[in-house]
C-alpha cells in the first residue's frame, strides 16, 4: 500500500477518535458532574443521551453537507465543531450549559461518523479499502480505551472537567492533519472538476493509468440521477433497507451493553469492587483494539462475509453462555469467571466482524449519487439504535432478567446472521461502481446480492 494513501486514511481515521473517546469517557466523568452539579438522576440520564440525540442530528445532516461542500471540509468543520463543544463541556459553569455544549459534541460525532468512513472508502484502491475503512473502527477503540485509561487516572481527583476537555486534543489532531489532503476525487468527479478529480486518482494509484476507474465513475454517475431522488430508484432503495438493517443490528445485538454498562454488568456476575469492575472493562478495552487488527489484516484477503459469519455467530454463543449461566444457582460461585470469560469472548468477536465491517459494508452499497445521503440514513439508523438500547438495557435487566435480556441479544445476532447470508453482497476486492453498478445491471429480484 503507498504511504500516501495510508497517511489519509489514517488521518480521517481520526474521526473515530473523537467518537471513541467522547463514547468511554462520560462513564467515569458522570460521577463527578452529578456531584458537582448535584444531579438527578434523571439529569445524568439526559447529560449522557444528549450526546446521542446530537448524534441523530449530526448524522441526518452530514450527507447534505457532504454532498454541498465535500467530504474534506465536512470532516474538518467536524472537527472544529467538535473542539468548541469540548472546551466548552470542560468549562460549562452550569448544567444547562454543559448540556447544550454535549449536544454540540454530539453533532459533531455524528458528522463524523458518516463523513469519516465515507471519504476513507472513496479514497481508498479496491485491493486495501476494507483494511482502510477498518482503521476507522480502529480508531474508535483506540478513543474508548484511552478514555477509560484517562477515567482511572484522573478519578482520584474527580477531575471531570480535564476528562472531557481532553477531547480536544484529538480534534486538533485532526484539524492538523486533514489540512493538507485533498478533496476526495470521486467527489471532484460528482461536481465536475474533472482534471482535479483525475490528478487524484493518479496519486492514489501511483501511476498514470486511472482511465478505467475514470470511465466507471462517470458511467455510474450517468446512471443514477442525483440528490434525494437517487435514493428512490430500486436498486438503491435495497442497498438502503440493508444498510439500515445492518446499522441499526450492529447496536441490537448488544455491543453498548458491555462498552457503557460493563462494570455493571461485572458487579451482577460477583466481581467484587468498583475498582476490579472497572480493571474488568477495561480489559475489555485492550481485546476490543486487538482483535479490531484482526479484520484489519484479513478483511481484503477472506472477505467480509466469512468474518461476520465467524464473529457474529460466536458473538450469539457468548452470549447464551452469559444468558445460560446467570440463570443457574448452582453456578453462582464461578459466575464471575464465566461471566468474563463469555464477555471477551463476545467483545472479540464483534471487534473484527460487525464493528467494522457494518461502518465498511455501508460505505461500499451505494453508487456514487446517493452514498452520502444514503450513509446517513443508515447512521442515523445506527444512532437511534445506540439510544434505544442505551435507554432501555437497564429496565430490560430489572424486568426481564439477565438471562432473558442476553437471550434476546443472542437471538438478534440469529437474526443478523439470516441478513448477512440473504441480503449483504461479497465486496472484497471490487472497485466501488462495480458494487454500485451491478444491482442496476441485475434484475430486481436479485437485488441487493
Ligand atoms: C459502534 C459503537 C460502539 C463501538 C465499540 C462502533 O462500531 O458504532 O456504538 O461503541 O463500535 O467498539
Amino acid at each position: 500500500m503507498r504511504p500516501f494513501v495510508f497517511l489519509v486514511a489514517s488521518v480521517a481515521a481520526l474521526g473515530g477518535l473523537l467518537f471513541g473517546y467522547d463514547t468511554g469517557v462520560i462513564s467515569g466523568a458522570i460521577l463527578f458532574i452529578a456531584k458537582d452539579f448535584a444531579l438527578t438522576t434523571h439529569q445524568q440520564e439526559q447529560t449522557i443521551s444528549v450526546v446521542l440525540v446530537g448524534c441523530i442530528i449530526g448524522s441526518l445532516a452530514a450527507g447534505t453537507i457532504a454532498d454541498r461542500i465535500g467530504r474534506r471540509a465536512t470532516l474538518l468543520g467536524a472537527g472544529a465543531v467538535f473542539g468548541i463543544g469540548a472546551l466548552a463541556s470542560a468549562l460549562a459553569p452550569s448544567v444547562l450549559v454543559l448540556l447544550c455544549a454535549r449536544l454540540v459534541v454530539g453533532v459533531a460525532i455524528g458528522l463524523c461518523s458518516v463523513v469519516a468512513p465515507l471519504y476513507i472508502s472513496e479514497v481508498a484502491p479496491a485491493e486495501v479499502r476494507g483494511a482502510l475503512v477498518s482503521l476507522y473502527q480502529f480508531a474508535i477503540t483506540v478513543g474508548i480505551l484511552a478514555a477509560y485509561l484517562v477515567d482511572y487516572a484522573l478519578a482520584s481527583q474527580a477531575a471531570w472537567r480535564w476528562m472531557l476537555g481532553l477531547a480536544l486534543v484529538p480534534s486538533i489532531i485532526l484539524i492538523t492533519g486533514m489540512l493538507p489532503l485533498p478533496e476526495s476525487p470521486r467527489y471532484l468527479f460528482k461536481i465536475g472538476r474533472v482534471k482535479d478529480a483525475r490528478d487524484e486518482l493518479k496519486r492514489i494509484a501511483g501511476n498514470e493509468d486511472v482511465d478505467d476507474e475514470e470511465a466507471g465513475i462517470v458511467a455510474s454517475l450517468s446512471i443514477h440521477s442525483a440528490g434525494f431522488s437517487a435514493l428512490f430508484s430500486r436498486p438503491v432503495r435495497a442497498a438502503l433497507v440493508l444498510g439500515i438493517a445492518l446499522a441499526m443490528l450492529q447496536q441490537f445485538t448488544g455491543i453498548n451493553t458491555v462498552i457503557y454498562y460493563g462494570p455493571r454488568i461485572f458487579q451482577l456476575a460477583g466481581i467484587a469492587g468498583n475498582e476490579a469492575a472497572i480493571l474488568a472493562t477495561t480489559l475489555v478495552g485492550v481485546v476490543n483494539v486487538l482483535l479490531t487488527l484482526v479484520a484489519i489484516f484479513f478483511v481484503d484477503r477472506l472477505g467480509r462475509k466469512p468474518l461476520l459469519y465467524a464473529g457474529v455467530a460466536t458473538m450469539g454463543v457468548a452470549l447464551s453462555v452469559l444468558a445460560f449461566a446467570f440463570g443457574q444457582e448452582r453456578l453462582q460461585g464461578s459466575l464471575a469467571g464465566v461471566a468474563m470469560v463469555s464477555v471477551m469472548v463476545y467483545v472479540g468477536s464483534y471487534a473484527y466482524s460487525l464493528g467494522p465491517i457494518v461502518w465498511l459494508l455501508i460505505s461500499e452499497i451505494f453508487p456514487l449519487q446517493a452514498r452520502a445521503l444514503g450513509m446517513s440514513i443508515c447512521t442515523l439508523g445506527n444512532w437511534v439504535a445506540n439510544l434505544l438500547v442505551s435507554l432501555f438495557f437497564l429496565s430490560m435487566l430489572q424486568a426481564l432478567g439477565a438471562p432473558m435480556t442476553f437471550s434476546i441479544y443472542a437471538l438478534l445476532c440469529a437474526v443478523t446472521l439470516f441478513v448477512v447470508w440473504r441480503g449483504v453482497p461479497e465486496t472484497k476486492r471490487e472497485v466501488l461502481e462495480q458494487i454500485s453498478l451491478a444491482p442496476a445491471q441485475k434484475p430486481a429480484a436479485e437485488v441487493p446480492r
